[in-house]
């Protein structure tokens, strides 16, 4: 098995990664899409259940033989209630304006981590991220028994630190100009704000295993500055949101290359984890007052979120985007990818369709 699955790594030959994307963006269609283009993609299992995860998991195996990876949720413990039932309180009048109820009781939630870990095991997929911390030592061994190469996401030295003390693999390096969440192990650190290329050199002096560079990575400039400073890949999320494959809504893909939302922000607003998005009214009103509570704040602005989307309402939706929102391309995911990877491999002077096959490394 191991020699079975490690092995189909050989075969990513393009340095770019499609992002796994909870919430829907990330789609089979999509990860079949880059792999096709020689890139990697990445499904999302977070706030599935197992069961939806192993429905991805099929769906893109019908589509593809390429290799994928799957991202997982790492859960956390509770949140202080009150800091929650206090931000509840702020919210109400908000709902009851849009006519939605707000959950009074938010059951403890580990984004089934354990069935997700069992289903892994059971199906193993080349790829394992893990993301908002990491795995037991147990279940790093186990994975790596079945032959999944294992990456950790990490948004400083220490986490790097921590992530390679455990044998994962490779690591994913997340600078503050991602789209989404911060990756940051504790939901309530402040996230670093060292720019990618300065993280990563940070990350580099920390250890040696091979990077993927996140963040903020829009057009073959910023790719091959990021590969330029060590990465041996790099991770985008944003560029593949407006491609044919990307399960985003049409208002939230009109929305990333609209100049009334030219701003992105990082807010706990929307989920009580600090996440970078365009800035909207929604961010304005409740930023200051958004405890450290995830995922209890996700599932108590779910219905708010709900609402605006139905009415298309962009002050009222979680929209996250990196900082190189504005150029995200439209257009087939296979086709950003090599577009994408030309324009960096030129600036490289690396012929694109030289095997890079950094895939062989991990
Ligand atoms: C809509 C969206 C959803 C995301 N969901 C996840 C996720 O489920 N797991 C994860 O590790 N990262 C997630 N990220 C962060 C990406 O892995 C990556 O760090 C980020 O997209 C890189 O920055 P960029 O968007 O500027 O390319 C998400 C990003 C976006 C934009």
């Amino acid at each position: 098995m191991v020699a079975v699955v490690g092995g189909l790594l050989r075969l990513v030959e393009v340095p770019v990664v499609a992002a796994p994307m909870a919430g829907g963006a990330s789609t089979p269609e999509l990860v079949a899409a880059v792999g096709g283009a020689g890139g990697l993609g990445f499904l999302a299992a977070g706030y599935l259940t197992a069961g939806a995860m192993a429905e991805q998991v099929r769906r893109t195996r019908e589509l593809t033989d390429r290799p994928f990876g799957m991202n997982l949720f790492v859960p956390a413990e509770p949140s202080d209630p009150a800091a929650v039932a206090a931000y509840r309180e702020r919210l109400r009048p908000e709902a009851e304006r849009l006519g939605v109820e707000l959950p009074e009781r938010i059951a403890p939630d580990r984004d089934d981590w354990e069935a997700k870990i069992e289903a892994l095991l059971a199906d193993p997929v080349p790829l394992v991220s893990y993301t908002f911390g990491l795995p037991s030592a147990v279940e790093v061994a186990a994975l790596r028994a079945v032959g999944s190469v294992q990456v950790g996401t990490v948004t400083s030295a220490d986490e790097a630190r921590a992530a390679a003390a455990l044998g994962l693999d490779a690591l994913t390096v997340q600078g503050p100009e991602a789209g989404g969440h911060r990756a940051t192990h504790r939901a309530d650190a402040r996230p670093g704000r060292t720019p990618l290329p300065a993280l990563l050199a940070e990350v580099r002096r920390a250890g040696d295993l091979p990077l993927i560079a996140a963040g903020g990575l829009g057009d073959g400039a910023a790719i091959a500055a990021a590969l330029a400073a060590g990465a041996a890949a790099v991770q985008l999320g944003t560029a593949y949101l407006r491609s044919d494959e990307s399960g985003a809504a049409a208002a939230y893909r009109a929305a990333l290359v609209d100049e009334r939302y030219a701003e992105t922000t990082v807010t706990r607003a929307f989920t009580g984890r600090p996440a970078r998005g365009l800035r909207n009214a929604f961010i304005d009103r409740h930023e200051p007052y958004a405890p450290a509570a995830y995922p209890e704040v996700h599932h108590l602005t779910r219905p708010l979120r709900a609402a605006a989307a139905a009415r298309g309402d962009l002050d009222g939706m979680n929209l996250w985007a990196g900082t190189a929102h504005l150029r995200a391309r439209s257009g087939p995911a296979a086709q950003i990818t090599r577009e994408l990877w030309a324009e960096a491999a030129r600036l490289l002077g690396t012929r694109p369709a030289r095997h890079h096959s950094w895939g062989a490394r991990l």
